[in-house]
């Protein structure tokens, strides 16, 4: 039977296995193998003999100098997510991009040349940036390392302002995503308006819902982002088609339970 994990640290709380269950009715194993370091989560991956991997924080940029081959996405964004095992070589692919554009497109989106604003300056934010800069958006980064803005402007040809002043001024943008882990020391402070787009990447805490809705803003559940990443990481792993509308079941299984 084929092997499939998650790695990184904290993975306790990953819905990962559930959906990954769901996708293909058990037919492969998948666990959760934590690891702090890429070297763990490398050795982890021989011991097991896995097929494939996820990779979250904090190793999606600290496994790439292990790997054999790299998709192009990988390569633009310095991180990856899905690590496939095929003919004894490690390939890595980032999906990150298409969970992104699969949410928003999901939800109706538009986005063709209309203000957008990433709060964030990770791998996330990166992700967010790559996602909409392919939809033909006018895209603003603003996160509190302005470096790190700085660096994904000139990967992308992004406008940069500082966080303090894309705070006080979110109204001026249609679509606003959240890939921070700062809660409610940005969610508290953001000046939302109705008829804009939220996408919060912190599907656990979900800081930005309450405020959006109360605003009359569109909220974008991040857990769309974590199952339109799936999708195409399942499909690399297995070079099969998971159960879409089993993994869909089991998510609206897990959010009602909240
Ligand atoms: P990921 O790979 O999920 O994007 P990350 O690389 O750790 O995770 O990035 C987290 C982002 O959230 C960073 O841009 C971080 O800002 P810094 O670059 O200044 O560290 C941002 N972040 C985390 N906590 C924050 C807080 N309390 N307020 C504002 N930004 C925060």
């Amino acid at each position: 039977m084929k092997s499939f994990a998650l790695t990184g640290n904290p993975i306790a709380h990953s819905k990962n296995p559930l959906l990954f269950a769901a996708a293909y009715h058990g037919k492969y194993t998948y666990e959760l193998m934590p690891a702090d370091t890429a070297e763990e989560a490398m050795q982890l991956f021989k011991e097991n003999a896995l097929e494939g991997m996820n990779v979250t924080m904090p190793l999606k940029a600290a496994v790439i100098p292990f790997m054999d081959e790299l998709d192009d996405t990988v390569r633009l964004l310095n991180a990856a997510n899905v690590v496939v095992r095929r003919n004894g070589k490690l390939k890595a692919y980032n999906t990150d991009v298409c969970g992104v554009s699969g949410a928003l497109e999901a939800a109706g989106v538009e986005l063709y040349e209309l203000p957008c604003l990433v709060l964030g300056g990770g791998g996330a934010a990166r992700a967010a940036v790559a996602a909409l800069h392919r939809a033909g958006a006018c895209i603003t980064v603003a996160n509190r390392t302005m470096s790190k803005a700085e660096d994904i402007a000139g990967l992308f040809g992004t406008n940069v302002i500082a966080l303090e002043k894309a705070l006080q001024d979110t109204g001026a943008y249609n679509v606003v995503v959240n890939a921070t882990p700062a809660g409610s020391a940005i969610a508290d402070r953001l000046q939302l308006c109705a008829g804009q787009t939220v996408l919060d990447a912190d599907y656990a805490n979900k800081p930005l819902k309450e405020i959006a809705l109360k605003a009359g803003a569109f909220y974008v559940d991040g857990t769309q982002w974590l199952l339109h990443q799936a999708f195409p990481a399942y499909r690399l792993f297995t070079g099969e088609e998971p159960d879409i509308p089993a993994m869909l079941e089991v998510m609206n299984n897990m959010l009602m339970k909240k």
